[in-house]
Formats: C-alpha cells, sequence, structure tokens
C-alpha cells in the first residue's frame, strides 16, 4: 500500500458526459485538479453542475469519458479502501446496532475483535454516539443517523473522506454542531477532505480550500485558499464569520456562483 504521504489526488484534463436517449449530455469539462493530502476541499456550485459526477469519479462509482483520475499516482479503476464515501442521507444496516454498523467495515477487512471494538469506541466518541452505542439506526434522530455514518466510514480509516452534501437534509443547529465535530476530526486524524455543498458559507468556514464550478457542464472557475478553520485556534465560530476576510469570502464565492457564463 502506498504511503499516506503519497496519497495525491489528481484530475487531468477530466471530462465527462452522460448518454441519455442516445444523445451527449455534458457533465463536467477540463477538469485539472490537484488535491494535496491533508487538504479540506469545499466544491461549492449551482445544482445540476457536476459536483456529485466529480465526486463519484473519485470515489471510482464510475469512469471519466475523457481523462484521467489518479490517487497517489495509480488511475482510479474503481472504489478503494483508502477512499471512504459518506453520502447525503444516511446509510445504515438497520439490523444493526450502532456499534455493529461501525465496527462492520473492519470486520470485513480482517480486523480482529479487539482491534475494531477499540476502533469503533475511538470514532463512537469522536462523534459524540458513546452512549447510543446499542441502539439502532431507527433509535436515532436524522442528525445522530448521519453522525453513526461518518464514524462508520471514518472506521474503516480512509486517507481521503468524500462528502457529497453530508449535511444537507439536518436542521441548522444539528448542521452546525457537525461542522464543529467535523473539524475536530479532520484536526485529529489529518485526512484529506473533499465536501460538496450548497452552502456558501459551509463551504468558506469548512474548508481549507474553497473551489467553484460553474453551471453544467462544470469547470472550476475559483480556487481560493480559506484559512479561517484550519489555524488550529480555538476561535468561536460566531466571531470567524463576522470576520472581514471570512466575509470577503463568501462574497466572491457567492458572486462566482452566480456568474452568467462563468469561465476559468
Ligand atoms: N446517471 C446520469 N445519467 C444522465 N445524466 C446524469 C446522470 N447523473 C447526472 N446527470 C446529469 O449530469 C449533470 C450533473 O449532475 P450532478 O453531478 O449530479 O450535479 P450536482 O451534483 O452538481 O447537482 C446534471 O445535468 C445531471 O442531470
Ligand atoms: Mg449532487
Amino acid at each position: 500500500m502506498t504511503d499516506r504521504h503519497d496519497r495525491r489526488v489528481e484530475f487531468r484534463g477530466v471530462r465527462h458526459h452522460f448518454t441519455v436517449g442516445g444523445a451527449a449530455v455534458p457533465a463536467l469539462d477540463r477538469i485539472d485538479l490537484t488535491i494535496e493530502p491533508g487538504e479540506f476541499v469545499t466544491l461549492a456550485g449551482p445544482s445540476g453542475c457536476g459536483k456529485t459526477t466529480l465526486l463519484r469519479l473519485l470515489a471510482g462509482f464510475m469512469t471519466a469519458s475523457e481523462g484521467t483520475v489518479a490517487v497517489g499516482g495509480d488511475a482510479v479503476r474503481g472504489p478503494g479502501e483508502e477512499r471512504g464515501v459518506v453520502f447525503q442521507q444516511p446509510t445504515l444496516y438497520p439490523w444493526l446496532s450502532v456499534r455493529r454498523n461501525v465496527e462492520l467495515g473492519p470486520k470485513l477487512r480482517g480486523v480482529s475483535a479487539h482491534d475494531r471494538a477499540e476502533t469503533a469506541s475511538r470514532y463512537l466518541e469522536m462523534v459524540g454516539l458513546a452512549d447510543f452505542e446499542k441502539h439502532r439506526p431507527y433509535e436515532l434522530s436524522g442528525g445522530m443517523q448521519q453522525r453513526c455514518q461518518i464514524a462508520r466510514v471514518l472506521a474503516n480509516e480512509p486517507d481521503i473522506v468524500l462528502m457529497d452534501e453530508p449535511f444537507g437534509a439536518l436542521d441548522a443547529l444539528t448542521r452546525e454542531r457537525l461542522q464543529s465535530e467535523l473539524l475536530e476530526i479532520w484536526r485529529a486524524t489529518g485526512r484529506t477532505i473533499l465536501f460538496i455543498t450548497h452552502s456558501v458559507d459551509e463551504a468558506v468556514f469548512l474548508g481549507s480550500r474553497v473551489l467553484v464550478m460553474s453551471p453544467r457542464p462544470g469547470r472550476i472557475v475559483l480556487d481560493r485558499p480559506a484559512v479561517f478553520s484550519d489555524g488550529g485556534v480555538r476561535v468561536p465560530a460566531d466571531e470567524i464569520r463576522a470576520l472581514p476576510e471570512y466575509v470577503a469570502l463568501c462574497d466572491e464565492v457567492r458572486g462566482a456562483i452566480h456568474a452568467p457564463t462563468a469561465v476559468a
């Protein structure tokens, strides 16, 4: 297995089209993107611009029509355990307890009972579900199910975590709490994160780097460092959001999303 420090993500000349009723529908156009290990990249853009398509190409759920997607220098040919995917809706096994859901991935990979119990405890603690480990998913709120899904994905210890609007269906309070938890997890584990969101504030608040895509066929039209979340200094979220630099970047991102004919 490649060393974690070599897990660079590279999109080179990637285009993708879907074929609908015999006609080609372009979804992604000329994506050239490098993500360094440990970056927290947020990706925003209008609905239907190709964000999920980009994530699915990196997840290995499908192959680009043109160009290459590589991780650690190796072309992506399918899903792999170094890449974990958190979907918008929690995907949990309803007949398994919270703990068993989190332990399942390590179990399937042959991790010993002792080690997977320890891993599960660590991540359940991290997402604040330690007291609910015996519950079944249907006994949890939506936010708790989503936290369980995040623990389940992290328990596989993927170097790269792909998250497709994971907090989109949550109420504002739960969402803000999970944002803080995710930042703490990122700081604690140093994983690479690619996080898709509809929310400009969420993109700027969470990302160490913010990307914006143009309307379909998607291209990256804005690529900015966002230093608000990764200084390691604990500043209250309200104070961060009031910083002039924070407000200015939100305005820039919003402008790029709504630009009529965005061209890089
Ligand atoms: N399986 C598919 N078959 C045909 N068209 C698709 C398929 N998946 C996505 N598309 C189209 O590709 C474009 C990009 O979709 P998607 O990546 O889901 O956008 P986003 O996640 O930014 O909303 C959209 O126009 C969508 O309708
Ligand atoms: Mg999508």
